[in-house]
């Protein structure tokens, strides 16, 4: 795992959308892995800038996002579909029937995540994966305990995420129990992964990742085993004499 860091949100927004930049510039096909989340929103704001700026063109683009709460509509402000529509592809040029994100308000939610796996072994996997990191070391929606061997599945959220992402509800009643996301074994598949962690509050969680062995009580550890992962950090996501070029 390699490790970057750099100075502050907007730096480590610049080289993520920098990075993703260059993927889509080398192959105009290429498949992106997304996420949702408050930490990816300045990506995805260099992405737009750079997609009106720096002509980057996204026609031939395919993305696939990570996962999607159940029981929201895709109209719901909070989903992630929403989420995505209204903070990145709504202003760039990815064509409406590139874009995958699980279906999280239909019936049969086993059968979506068949879908879905199936979706991303077909057209997949991307060629640039972006993650972020909970507070518990959950990546997507994959929290502690998950099997490494996962593939999409459906996930009861722990108390600690619902907490985390109540600040986008107007209660904690509000945040959904459950959850559709790529499984950990999914999220494997993809060529390259950005993992993305910004802020002291998140610095707890460098910290377990920088030290601990694969886990699976702790999520992201598992990133240390696939073998091009780059770990973005800012100074406040990790003491600045913890910065080293690799690990
Ligand atoms: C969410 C998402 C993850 C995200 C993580 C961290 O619940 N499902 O994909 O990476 O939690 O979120 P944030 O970036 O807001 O700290």
């Amino acid at each position: 795992m390699n490790l970057v860091s750099v100075k502050d949100y907007q730096e480590l927004s610049e080289y993520a959308c920098n990075e993703i930049e260059g993927v889509v510039r080398a192959n105009p096909h290429s498949v992106l892995g997304l996420a949702t989340g408050g930490t990816p929103l300045g990506t995805y704001q260099e992405m737009i800038k750079g997609f009106a700026e720096r002509n980057v063109d996204y026609r031939h683009v395919t993305t696939f996002n990570l996962d999607e709460y159940i029981g929201l509509g895709r109209e719901h402000p909070q989903s992630y579909y929403a989420y995505m529509m209204n903070n990145l592809f709504n202003h760039i040029n990815v064509s409406p029937d590139h874009i995958h994100i699980p279906i999280g308000n239909g019936e049969g939610l086993e059968l979506e995540c068949h879908r879905y796996e199936r979706l991303i072994e077909e057209i997949g996997p991307p060629d640039l994966q972006i993650l972020g990191i909970g507070s518990n070391g959950h990546i997507g929606f994959n929290e502690p305990g998950t099997s490494f061997q996962s593939e999409t599945h459906i996930v009861e959220l722990a108390e600690s995420t619902r907490r985390a992402n109540a600040r986008y509800f107007s209660s904690l009643d509000e945040v959904p129990q459950y959850a559709i996301t790529m499984g950990i074994k999914s999220i494997l598949k993809s060529k390259r992964i950005l993992l993305l962690a910004s802020g002291s509050h998140k610095a707890n969680a460098v910290k377990t990742l920088l030290e601990c062995d694969p886990d699976e009580g702790f999520p992201a550890s598992v990133l240390k085993g696939h073998g091009d992962v780059t770990l973005v950090v800012d100074e406040g996501a990790v003491g600045i004499d913890n910065i080293v070029n690799s690990l």
